[in-house]
């Protein structure tokens, strides 16, 4: 474990448009309302919710792995609205490695708005510039062009394609790899 960048407190993020923070119950049903769509859980390892109960399990598993420092998971807010519309996490981020894994979905209504790289960039700067991470990356499946499209917008660069990587619904599915540095992220923020 790294310990020195374990979390006390949960970090909330703001963007322009959003805040990235802690999942609270009352979130249940702003949840429920994308997870339990076909569309939004098509490429993920989880099946859509079928309950109000599946989401809230999902925010009491999102506090547990806070607690066990696992992972942070982010309740994506819309400020204009004050509606939680997604989520975004970082795996692994206390890793001994210093690497973090990050994962996103978020509501079909808000599809195409730039929501997602605008918060996936808000992790980047905190995930390099607070926990001290050395890299950051992530994976979707090849076929997943909205998913990959945000890696690139957020600044992660393409590192290949791993064949039958994971077993999604049944499937062995294709992954693309992408991953952006410390060092890249210094470099640019001098550009
Ligand atoms: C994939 C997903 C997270 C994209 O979120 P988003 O907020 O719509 O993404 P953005 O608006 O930031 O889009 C980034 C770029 O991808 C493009 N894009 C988004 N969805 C797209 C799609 N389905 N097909 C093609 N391009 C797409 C956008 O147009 C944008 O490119 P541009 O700036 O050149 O126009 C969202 O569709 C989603 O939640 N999907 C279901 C869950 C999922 O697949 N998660 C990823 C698992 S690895």
């Amino acid at each position: 474990m790294n310990d020195e960048k374990l979390l006390t407190e949960f970090p909330q993020l703001e963007t322009v448009r959003l805040k990235l923070r802690k999942l609270s119950a009352a979130d249940a049903n702003d949840i429920f309302e994308y997870a339990c769509i076909q569309e939004a859980a098509h490429f993920l390892i989880w099946e859509p919710h079928t309950s109000i109960n599946d989401s809230s399990e999902f925010i009491s598993f999102a506090d547990q792995q806070f607690n066990d420092s696992n992972s942070i998971i982010w309740g994506i807010e819309l400020k204009e609205e004050k509606k939680l519309i997604g989520t975004i996490d970082l795996r692994g981020y206390s890793s001994l490695h210093r690497c973090g894994d990050v994962g996103y979905v978020i509501s079909q209504k808000y599809w195409r708005r730039g929501i997602v790289s605008e918060a996936f960039r808000a992790l980047i700067d905190f995930g390099f510039g607070v926990l001290n991470l050395n890299r950051i990356e992530s994976h979707c499946e090849h076929e997943n062009t909205g998913s990959w499209k945000v890696m690139e917008k957020a600044g992660l660069v393409y590192e290949g394609t791993l064949r039958e990587k994971i077993l999604i619904k049944g499937k062995f599915r294709t992954m693309k790899m992408y991953s952006i540095l410390k060092s890249d992220w210094l470099n640019n923020d001098k550009n």
